[in-house]
Parts: C-alpha cells; structure tokens; sequence
C-alpha cells in the first residue's frame, strides 16, 4: 500500500508551493470562492479578483443576500458568468437547506448549482480533508506521463480511466494537500510544452521520463476548430448618453448581459461609418465586433436604455463591450 509517489511529492509540494491567498487563510467559503474562480482562469488572473471578492462578499450569507448585478460586476472581466450566478444560487440553497455552513460531502455539494465531479472532490478534500479524488487539466497530464497513459485527453474513456488512477493513488492522510500537490505539479513542473523535468520530485517513478516520452504524453487532443463569428454593434451616443441593450435571458452568448444593440435586434436601423472593430474570444468561438454609428429607430425598444457615458462600466460585465465602448 507504500506508494512511492507520496513522500516526495507532499515533500515537494510542502517546500515549493505558490502562497495563495486561499491557502494561507483556509476556510470552506474560500477554497469554494477560489475553486470556481481557478476553473478556466491561471492563478495570476483570479488572486486580485478573489481579494476583492472576499472584502465584498466575506461570508455565504453575504453573497446569498447580493444582487445578481452586484455579483456580476465583481465578476466583470474573468469570464464564463454562469459561474458567479451560480456562485450566488448555491449560497442562497446553502443559507436556506444547511444553515448557512457549506457542506463536506460529494453528494451534497455536487447538489449545489455549478459544483461538479471536480468542484465537489476539490472542495471536500482541500475544505474538510474529506479522502476524495480530483481530476482536472492538470492532472491528466501529470497521470498520463507518470503511468504512460494512452487516448486523447478530452475523450471520456481517457478521463474515465485518470479518475481511477486518482482514486487509487490518493493519499488519505492529507488528500487535501494531495490533490493540490498534483495540480500544483502540472502548473508548475510537468508543464505541457518543454517539462522541468529536472525539477520534478518524482522523475524516478514517471513512465514517461524514463521512456523519453515526455513530450510526446498526454497524447495530442483532437483540436477543436474554433469558429468565426462576426458582429455588427451600433454606437450610438446623444447628448452625453449611450445607448446600452439588455441581451435577452435565451442570447447564445452573455445572456442577460448589458451590451451594445446589434443590428440584427434593430429592425430599421440606418448604419453610419465604422467606428472601430474589437476582437473577442468566447470558448472556442473569435468573435469580430464592429462597432458602428447608427440611428436607432424610435420607439426605443424596451431593451434599450440611454446610459450616461462615464456610468457604462458599472452595468458593462463583459470585456467584449467594455472594449466596444471605450
Ligand atoms: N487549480 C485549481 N485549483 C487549484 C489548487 N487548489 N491548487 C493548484 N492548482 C489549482
């Protein structure tokens, strides 16, 4: 039952890990926070934002009693919104069903709006210590070259059979830790393109470096093309005032958001000249705005709203059109 990966790694991990914010100072609240912000976003990104996060919202029942607005613009500029709605959902269930102490197990916490497989392993193995297995980005390239994995990365049978390796070579003791210790590995040493592999604790034990490999393993993804997409926004500005448009709730992209009106949601609308094209990328889909004067047709839409231009940034979330109308 001796794995040979733990000593080293936890020592490794012990002596080399990055001070975050939410490792020094730990409580569930804040590793929950810290996990759904680390989801898609480097750690560079997401420190300023979980400071001013916490100072906003310091406990769940904080955030259960915030505005959806109010959540969303500290949000503004990190990306993939659902997040934070869902951040906001899940403590309101949390303050109305567990009295407001967010739970320790998988099944609860994967019962809350945008905790998933990972979330819950993350969150009751680094909050409570709890002996679950995670699996994320990173740890797929860690297991694929310490055990010479085989399979496209993305594909479910590939992640199916990391999932086992995770559970079995959890450690129990500190499976917090652990599971940090692999993340933390693949952030900073088994790095995909050009591995530290001198730096690495557990060399001796890795499949891939004894066998050359590591640069071949994890085997490439079948690439997801990305898809172009272009837009036409209309600037339009009277004295002082832009006009904004609220996307309605079933909007393919940034749903709900305050943006600039499209063309397409102006019936009538008479273009003027190109003021500037912005580019923007959502998932895997470039998207291309520009941004053009127009004249909007009255009466003015029940979506659209005159905005005093030094107070868009405050209903703006999303980067795409703070670029579009700065
Ligand atoms: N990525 C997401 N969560 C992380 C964590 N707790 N430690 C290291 N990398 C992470």
């Amino acid at each position: 039952m001796n794995n040979p990966l733990h000593k080293p790694l936890l020592r490794w991990y012990d002596k080399h890990r990055r001070k975050l914010p939410w490792r020094e100072k730990k409580s569930p609240y804040r590793t929950w926070i810290s996990e759904m912000m680390l989801q898609q976003t480097q750690v560079a990104t997401v420190i300023p934002y979980f400071e001013r996060f916490l100072k906003r919202f310091p406990t769940v029942k904080d955030l259960a009693k915030a505005s959806e607005p109010a959540v969303l613009k500290l949000w503004a500029g990190l990306g993939y919104y659902s997040r934070a709605r869902n951040l906001r959902k899940a403590a309101k269930i949390i303050v109305a069903q567990h009295k407001g102490v967010i739970p320790s197990d998988v099944d609860s916490l994967r019962a809350l709006p945008g905790i998933g497989r990972y979330s819950a392993g993350a969150i009751s193995s680094i909050a409570f210590e709890e002996p679950n297995e995670l699996v994320d980005g990173n740890v797929i390239r860690v297991f694929a070259r310490l055990f010479g994995l085989r399979g496209d990365p993305k594909k479910p049978a590939t992640q199916e059979k990391v999932w086992g390796l995770a559970a079995e070579s959890l450690q129990r003791k500190r499976p917090g830790d652990w599971n940090q210790a692999l993340m933390e590995l693949g952030a900073r040493v088994c790095i995909p393109d050009s591995p530290l592999c001198g730096d690495c604790p557990v060399s001796k034990s890795c499949f891939a470096f004894k066998n050359n490999l590591q640069e071949s393993l994890p085997e490439p993804t079948a690439s997801r093309t990305s898809i172009t997409l272009t837009w036409t926004a209309i600037l339009a500005r009277e004295s002082g005032k832009v006009l904004l448009w609220k996307r309605s709730k079933d909007e393919r992209f940034l749903p709900g958001h305050w943006a600039l009106p499209e063309r397409r949601h102006l019936k009538g609308v008479r273009l003027g000249k190109t003021i500037k094209t912005v580019k923007h990328s959502i998932t895997h889909h470039r998207i291309t705005v520009h941004v053009c004067e127009g004249k909007i047709p009255t009466p003015l839409p029940d979506a659209a709203r005159w905005v005093p231009s030094g107070k868009t940034k405050d209903r703006l979330v999303s980067s795409l059109w703070r670029k579009a109308v700065a």
